[in-house]
Protein backbone atom coordinates (compact mmCIF):
# COMPACT_ATOMS: atom_id res chain seq x y z
CA UNK A 1 0.00 0.00 0.00
CA UNK A 2 1.46 3.27 -1.02
CA UNK A 3 1.23 5.30 2.98
CA UNK A 4 5.09 5.18 3.25
CA UNK A 5 4.91 2.30 5.38
CA UNK A 6 6.01 -0.82 5.61
CA UNK A 7 9.50 -0.46 3.55
CA UNK A 8 10.94 -2.82 5.57
CA UNK A 9 8.99 -5.68 7.32
CA UNK A 10 7.36 -4.58 10.78
CA UNK A 11 9.25 -4.93 14.16
CA UNK A 12 7.43 -5.03 17.67
CA UNK A 13 5.31 -6.85 20.00
CA UNK A 14 1.68 -8.37 20.25
CA UNK A 15 -0.78 -8.91 22.89
CA UNK A 16 -2.53 -11.94 21.40
CA UNK A 17 -0.09 -15.36 21.46
CA UNK A 18 0.51 -14.97 24.62
CA UNK A 19 -2.50 -13.03 26.95
CA UNK A 20 -5.23 -13.92 24.55
CA UNK A 21 -8.19 -12.07 25.77
CA UNK A 22 -6.52 -11.10 29.08
CA UNK A 23 -5.18 -7.77 27.91
CA UNK A 24 -5.62 -4.62 29.89
CA UNK A 25 -3.60 -1.04 29.91
CA UNK A 26 -1.36 -2.36 32.87
CA UNK A 27 0.26 -4.91 30.42
CA UNK A 28 0.41 -2.83 27.42
CA UNK A 29 1.88 -0.06 29.40
CA UNK A 30 4.84 -2.29 30.93
CA UNK A 31 5.28 -3.73 27.56
CA UNK A 32 6.10 -0.28 26.62
CA UNK A 33 8.51 -0.30 29.17
CA UNK A 34 10.36 -3.35 28.10
CA UNK A 35 11.67 -2.37 24.62
CA UNK A 36 13.31 0.28 25.61
CA UNK A 37 14.31 -0.79 29.37
CA UNK A 38 15.89 -4.15 27.47
CA UNK A 39 17.62 -2.01 24.09
CA UNK A 40 14.96 -4.31 21.96
CA UNK A 41 13.50 -0.81 20.46
CA UNK A 42 16.84 0.08 19.45
CA UNK A 43 16.95 -3.21 17.24
CA UNK A 44 13.54 -1.99 15.49
CA UNK A 45 10.91 -3.71 17.35
CA UNK A 46 8.45 -0.34 17.54
CA UNK A 47 4.99 -1.41 17.50
CA UNK A 48 3.18 -2.16 20.84
CA UNK A 49 0.03 -3.95 19.20
CA UNK A 50 -2.74 -4.22 21.22
CA UNK A 51 -4.70 -7.30 20.05
CA UNK A 52 -8.59 -8.57 20.38
CA UNK A 53 -10.55 -7.78 23.34
CA UNK A 54 -9.60 -3.89 23.90
CA UNK A 55 -12.99 -2.85 23.68
CA UNK A 56 -16.53 -3.04 25.45
CA UNK A 57 -19.37 -4.95 23.61
CA UNK A 58 -21.51 -2.11 22.98
CA UNK A 59 -20.19 0.82 20.81
CA UNK A 60 -21.70 3.99 22.69
CA UNK A 61 -24.71 5.85 21.53
CA UNK A 62 -23.36 7.78 18.90
CA UNK A 63 -21.66 4.63 17.19
CA UNK A 64 -18.24 5.15 18.98
CA UNK A 65 -16.01 2.14 19.97
CA UNK A 66 -15.86 2.13 24.08
CA UNK A 67 -12.36 1.25 25.17
CA UNK A 68 -13.23 -1.78 28.19
CA UNK A 69 -13.85 0.36 31.61
CA UNK A 70 -12.36 -2.07 33.59
CA UNK A 71 -9.65 -3.33 31.73
CA UNK A 72 -8.82 0.11 29.59
CA UNK A 73 -10.05 2.76 32.23
CA UNK A 74 -7.59 5.50 30.96
CA UNK A 75 -8.93 5.25 27.51
CA UNK A 76 -6.75 4.49 24.19
CA UNK A 77 -5.48 7.67 24.11
CA UNK A 78 -3.76 8.01 27.23
CA UNK A 79 -2.22 4.57 26.46
CA UNK A 80 -0.61 6.04 22.79
CA UNK A 81 0.78 9.39 24.31
CA UNK A 82 1.99 6.60 27.07
CA UNK A 83 3.72 4.66 23.74
CA UNK A 84 4.93 7.33 22.01
CA UNK A 85 6.51 9.16 25.01
CA UNK A 86 8.59 5.99 24.79
CA UNK A 87 9.23 6.49 21.31
CA UNK A 88 7.45 3.65 20.26
CA UNK A 89 4.31 3.42 17.97
CA UNK A 90 0.64 2.00 19.12
CA UNK A 91 -1.63 -0.66 17.10
CA UNK A 92 -4.73 -1.97 17.81
CA UNK A 93 -6.59 -4.54 16.37
CA UNK A 94 -10.77 -4.72 14.80
CA UNK A 95 -12.23 -6.46 12.28
CA UNK A 96 -13.73 -6.53 9.18
CA UNK A 97 -17.24 -8.31 10.42
CA UNK A 98 -20.22 -7.35 12.92
CA UNK A 99 -17.80 -9.05 15.68
CA UNK A 100 -14.56 -9.64 16.45
CA UNK A 101 -13.07 -13.29 16.33
CA UNK A 102 -13.51 -14.01 20.32
CA UNK A 103 -17.20 -11.90 19.85
CA UNK A 104 -16.11 -9.70 22.85
CA UNK A 105 -16.10 -6.61 21.28
CA UNK A 106 -17.46 -5.18 17.79
CA UNK A 107 -16.18 -5.37 14.61
CA UNK A 108 -15.66 -2.43 12.12
CA UNK A 109 -18.29 -3.81 9.13
CA UNK A 110 -20.53 -0.78 8.52
CA UNK A 111 -18.93 1.96 10.77
CA UNK A 112 -15.26 2.02 9.03
CA UNK A 113 -14.98 5.34 8.57
CA UNK A 114 -15.89 6.62 11.91
CA UNK A 115 -13.12 3.89 13.21
CA UNK A 116 -10.73 4.41 11.40
CA UNK A 117 -11.23 8.48 12.33
CA UNK A 118 -11.31 7.41 16.26
CA UNK A 119 -8.13 5.55 16.13
CA UNK A 120 -6.51 8.41 13.98
CA UNK A 121 -7.89 10.47 16.81
CA UNK A 122 -6.00 8.87 18.97
CA UNK A 123 -2.71 8.56 17.79
CA UNK A 124 -2.99 5.02 16.98
CA UNK A 125 -0.45 3.70 14.24
CA UNK A 126 -1.15 0.27 13.21
CA UNK A 127 -4.25 -1.40 12.54
CA UNK A 128 -4.64 -5.26 12.51
CA UNK A 129 -8.39 -6.22 10.38
CA UNK A 130 -9.52 -9.64 11.34
CA UNK A 131 -11.93 -11.57 9.13
CA UNK A 132 -14.72 -13.34 11.61
CA UNK A 133 -18.53 -12.82 12.09
CA UNK A 134 -18.77 -11.15 8.21
CA UNK A 135 -21.49 -10.91 6.23
CA UNK A 136 -20.55 -13.54 3.54
CA UNK A 137 -19.17 -10.97 1.26
CA UNK A 138 -15.98 -11.15 -0.31
CA UNK A 139 -12.70 -9.71 1.60
CA UNK A 140 -12.22 -8.22 -1.42
CA UNK A 141 -14.85 -6.36 -0.92
CA UNK A 142 -14.89 -5.17 2.53
CA UNK A 143 -11.12 -5.08 3.29
CA UNK A 144 -10.64 -1.85 0.59
CA UNK A 145 -13.50 0.41 2.64
CA UNK A 146 -11.47 0.21 6.02
CA UNK A 147 -8.37 0.43 3.11
CA UNK A 148 -9.91 3.57 1.76
CA UNK A 149 -11.08 5.18 5.81
CA UNK A 150 -7.47 4.67 6.88
CA UNK A 151 -6.11 6.69 4.13
CA UNK A 152 -8.71 9.45 4.67
CA UNK A 153 -8.02 9.30 8.69
CA UNK A 154 -5.62 12.02 8.27
CA UNK A 155 -2.65 9.81 10.21
CA UNK A 156 -0.48 7.22 8.54
CA UNK A 157 -1.59 3.94 10.04
CA UNK A 158 0.35 0.64 9.01
CA UNK A 159 -2.55 -1.76 7.98
CA UNK A 160 -2.09 -4.98 8.65
CA UNK A 161 -5.01 -7.42 7.18
CA UNK A 162 -5.34 -10.71 8.84
CA UNK A 163 -7.79 -12.75 6.23
CA UNK A 164 -5.62 -16.20 6.69
CA UNK A 165 -4.91 -16.82 3.33
CA UNK A 166 -7.51 -18.40 2.12
CA UNK A 167 -8.23 -16.15 -0.59
CA UNK A 168 -4.38 -15.95 -1.56
CA UNK A 169 -4.45 -12.39 -0.24
CA UNK A 170 -0.82 -12.35 -1.71
CA UNK A 171 -2.30 -11.70 -4.84
CA UNK A 172 -4.52 -8.48 -3.92
CA UNK A 173 -3.48 -7.38 -0.53
CA UNK A 174 -0.64 -4.83 -2.13
CA UNK A 175 -3.28 -2.74 -3.23
CA UNK A 176 -5.31 -2.75 0.04
CA UNK A 177 -2.62 -3.07 2.91
CA UNK A 178 1.22 -3.06 4.55
CA UNK A 179 1.08 -7.07 5.15
CA UNK A 180 -1.31 -9.96 4.55
CA UNK A 181 -1.73 -13.04 6.27
CA UNK A 182 -0.79 -16.16 4.54
CA UNK A 183 -1.37 -18.43 6.82
CA UNK A 184 -4.32 -19.33 9.72
CA UNK A 185 -3.28 -18.94 13.37
CA UNK A 186 0.30 -20.37 14.68
CA UNK A 187 0.54 -22.39 17.95
CA UNK A 188 3.51 -22.86 19.89
CA UNK A 189 4.91 -25.97 18.71
CA UNK A 190 7.36 -27.22 15.81
CA UNK A 191 5.02 -28.58 13.28
CA UNK A 192 3.04 -25.26 13.30
CA UNK A 193 5.97 -23.26 12.82
CA UNK A 194 7.54 -24.87 10.20
CA UNK A 195 3.97 -25.82 8.40
CA UNK A 196 3.04 -21.79 8.60
CA UNK A 197 6.48 -21.29 7.37
CA UNK A 198 6.21 -23.21 4.15
CA UNK A 199 2.12 -21.85 3.41
CA UNK A 200 4.31 -18.43 3.41
CA UNK A 201 6.99 -19.41 1.02
CA UNK A 202 5.00 -20.09 -1.90
CA UNK A 203 3.91 -16.78 -2.15
CA UNK A 204 7.42 -15.03 -1.88
CA UNK A 205 6.78 -13.50 -5.65
CA UNK A 206 4.21 -10.68 -4.38
CA UNK A 207 6.46 -9.63 -0.90
CA UNK A 208 8.12 -6.11 -1.46
CA UNK A 209 8.63 -2.78 0.17
CA UNK A 210 5.24 -1.79 1.35
CA UNK A 211 3.35 -4.82 1.64
CA UNK A 212 4.72 -8.24 2.89
CA UNK A 213 3.64 -11.76 3.62
CA UNK A 214 2.48 -12.61 7.18
CA UNK A 215 3.07 -16.09 8.26
CA UNK A 216 1.63 -15.26 11.99
CA UNK A 217 3.58 -13.80 15.08
CA UNK A 218 6.66 -15.44 16.75
CA UNK A 219 6.10 -17.94 19.33
CA UNK A 220 9.41 -17.43 20.67
CA UNK A 221 10.11 -17.07 24.76
CA UNK A 222 6.79 -18.58 25.09
CA UNK A 223 8.14 -22.06 25.68
CA UNK A 224 6.76 -24.72 23.11
CA UNK A 225 9.81 -25.25 21.71
CA UNK A 226 13.54 -26.24 22.12
CA UNK A 227 16.37 -23.06 21.91
CA UNK A 228 17.17 -24.65 18.41
CA UNK A 229 13.82 -24.70 16.98
CA UNK A 230 12.93 -21.19 18.01
CA UNK A 231 16.36 -20.16 16.36
CA UNK A 232 14.40 -22.28 13.34
CA UNK A 233 11.79 -19.90 13.60
CA UNK A 234 13.32 -16.49 14.13
CA UNK A 235 16.01 -17.44 11.07
CA UNK A 236 13.20 -18.89 8.96
CA UNK A 237 10.65 -15.14 9.75
CA UNK A 238 13.32 -13.37 9.46
CA UNK A 239 14.52 -14.53 5.47
CA UNK A 240 11.04 -14.83 4.67
CA UNK A 241 10.85 -11.08 4.92
CA UNK A 242 8.24 -11.56 7.23
CA UNK A 243 6.87 -9.19 10.23
CA UNK A 244 8.77 -9.46 13.03
CA UNK A 245 5.86 -8.94 16.00
CA UNK A 246 7.00 -10.43 18.72
CA UNK A 247 4.40 -13.17 20.44
CA UNK A 248 5.64 -13.13 24.35
CA UNK A 249 5.36 -11.73 28.12
CA UNK A 250 8.17 -9.14 27.30
CA UNK A 251 8.37 -7.94 30.60
CA UNK A 252 10.06 -11.72 31.46
CA UNK A 253 12.31 -12.74 28.85
CA UNK A 254 14.80 -14.95 30.01
CA UNK A 255 18.50 -14.20 28.32
CA UNK A 256 17.63 -17.34 25.95
CA UNK A 257 14.60 -15.37 24.58
CA UNK A 258 16.71 -12.48 24.44
CA UNK A 259 19.51 -14.36 22.47
CA UNK A 260 17.17 -15.37 19.64
CA UNK A 261 15.04 -11.95 18.95
CA UNK A 262 18.21 -9.58 20.29
CA UNK A 263 20.18 -10.94 16.93
CA UNK A 264 21.05 -7.72 15.30
CA UNK A 265 22.59 -9.77 12.14
CA UNK A 266 19.60 -11.79 11.74
CA UNK A 267 17.54 -8.83 12.10
CA UNK A 268 19.14 -6.59 9.65
CA UNK A 269 18.35 -9.66 7.19
CA UNK A 270 14.82 -8.88 7.72
CA UNK A 271 15.19 -5.31 7.65
CA UNK A 272 17.84 -5.73 4.56
CA UNK A 273 16.50 -2.22 2.02
CA UNK A 274 16.54 -4.54 -0.58
CA UNK A 275 12.84 -6.19 0.29
CA UNK A 276 13.13 -10.09 -1.89
CA UNK A 277 11.98 -12.63 0.17
CA UNK A 278 14.10 -16.07 0.41
CA UNK A 279 13.07 -19.00 -1.14
CA UNK A 280 13.68 -22.91 0.13
CA UNK A 281 15.55 -23.70 -3.00
CA UNK A 282 16.44 -26.88 -2.39
CA UNK A 283 14.83 -29.84 -0.23
CA UNK A 284 16.43 -32.91 0.03
CA UNK A 285 14.11 -34.84 2.52
CA UNK A 286 14.17 -33.40 5.21
CA UNK A 287 17.20 -31.12 4.84
CA UNK A 288 16.36 -27.52 3.30
CA UNK A 289 18.03 -24.79 1.65
CA UNK A 290 16.69 -21.46 2.17
CA UNK A 291 17.79 -18.31 -0.08
CA UNK A 292 17.20 -15.04 -1.42
CA UNK A 293 19.00 -11.87 -2.37
CA UNK A 294 20.53 -9.02 0.17
CA UNK A 295 21.19 -5.56 -1.44
CA UNK A 296 25.08 -4.82 -2.27
CA UNK A 297 24.98 -8.80 -4.15
CA UNK A 298 25.25 -10.48 -0.55
CA UNK A 299 23.08 -13.82 -0.46
CA UNK A 300 21.11 -14.53 2.66
CA UNK A 301 21.37 -18.25 3.12
CA UNK A 302 19.74 -20.46 5.56
CA UNK A 303 20.41 -24.32 5.89
CA UNK A 304 17.42 -26.33 8.20
CA UNK A 305 17.41 -29.94 9.27
CA UNK A 306 13.72 -30.62 10.00
CA UNK A 307 15.08 -34.10 10.55
CA UNK A 308 15.32 -36.35 13.44
CA UNK A 309 19.57 -37.08 13.30
CA UNK A 310 22.13 -34.45 13.08
CA UNK A 311 22.95 -34.49 9.05
CA UNK A 312 25.44 -32.19 6.43
CA UNK A 313 23.50 -30.16 3.73
CA UNK A 314 24.88 -28.22 0.79
CA UNK A 315 24.31 -25.27 -0.82
CA UNK A 316 24.85 -24.76 -4.35
CA UNK A 317 25.72 -21.64 -5.75
CA UNK A 318 23.22 -22.35 -8.59
CA UNK A 319 20.70 -23.16 -6.41
CA UNK A 320 20.78 -19.72 -4.73
CA UNK A 321 21.69 -17.22 -7.13
CA UNK A 322 25.70 -16.56 -7.36
CA UNK A 323 27.77 -17.28 -10.48
CA UNK A 324 29.71 -20.16 -10.53
CA UNK A 325 32.85 -19.18 -10.23
CA UNK A 326 32.17 -16.27 -7.46
CA UNK A 327 34.19 -16.87 -4.36
CA UNK A 328 32.16 -15.64 -1.33
CA UNK A 329 33.06 -14.12 2.03
CA UNK A 330 30.83 -16.23 4.92
CA UNK A 331 28.88 -15.04 7.94
CA UNK A 332 27.63 -17.06 10.52
CA UNK A 333 25.13 -14.71 12.08
CA UNK A 334 24.17 -17.17 14.72
CA UNK A 335 28.08 -17.88 16.32
CA UNK A 336 28.63 -13.80 14.83
CA UNK A 337 31.56 -14.99 13.66
CA UNK A 338 32.96 -14.79 9.68
CA UNK A 339 34.27 -18.05 8.57
CA UNK A 340 38.05 -18.18 8.21
CA UNK A 341 38.01 -19.81 4.72
CA UNK A 342 36.49 -18.91 1.64
CA UNK A 343 33.89 -20.78 -0.04
CA UNK A 344 33.54 -21.11 -4.12
CA UNK A 345 30.85 -23.26 -6.02
CA UNK A 346 29.50 -24.34 -2.61
CA UNK A 347 28.96 -24.46 1.19
CA UNK A 348 28.37 -27.48 3.48
CA UNK A 349 27.24 -27.19 7.00
CA UNK A 350 26.63 -30.06 9.36
CA UNK A 351 23.51 -29.38 11.66
CA UNK A 352 21.60 -30.98 14.20
CA UNK A 353 18.15 -31.99 14.48
CA UNK A 354 15.27 -29.77 14.39
CA UNK A 355 18.23 -26.61 14.10
CA UNK A 356 19.90 -24.17 11.57
CA UNK A 357 22.82 -22.64 10.36
CA UNK A 358 22.23 -18.92 8.73
CA UNK A 359 24.87 -16.92 6.62
CA UNK A 360 25.16 -13.80 4.67
CA UNK A 361 27.07 -14.33 1.49
CA UNK A 362 29.52 -11.27 0.11
CA UNK A 363 30.82 -11.76 -2.81
CA UNK A 364 34.93 -10.99 -2.72
CA UNK A 365 37.56 -10.11 -6.02
CA UNK A 366 39.94 -12.87 -5.23
CA UNK A 367 40.86 -15.85 -3.53
CA UNK A 368 43.47 -14.94 -1.53
C1 LIG B 1 -7.65 -14.54 14.60
C2 LIG B 1 -6.28 -14.00 14.24
O1 LIG B 1 -5.72 -14.79 13.22
C3 LIG B 1 -5.38 -13.98 15.48
O2 LIG B 1 -4.09 -13.54 15.14
C4 LIG B 1 -6.01 -13.13 16.55
O3 LIG B 1 -6.04 -11.79 16.10
C5 LIG B 1 -7.41 -13.62 16.87
N1 LIG B 1 -8.22 -13.77 15.69
C6 LIG B 1 -8.12 -12.69 17.83
O4 LIG B 1 -9.41 -13.10 18.07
Amino acid sequence: LSNGLGLTPQMGWNSWNHFNCKIEEKVIRETADAPVSTGLAKLGYQYVNIDDCWAELERDSKGYLVPHKVTFPSGIKALADYVHSKGLKLGIYSDAGYLTCSKKMPGSLGHEEQDAMTFASWGIDYLKYDNCNNDGSKPTVRYPVMTRALMKAGRPIFFSLCEWGDLHPALWGAQLGNSWRTTNDISDNWDSMVSRADMNEVYAEPARPGGWNDPDMLEVGNGGMTKDEYIVHFSIWAISKAPLLIGCDVRNMTKETMYIVGNKEVIAVNQDPLGVQAKKVRMEGDLEVWAGPLSNYRVALLLVNRGPWPSPVTAHWDDIGLPMETVVEARDLWKHKTLPRRFKNKLTATMNSHACQMYVLTPISSVD
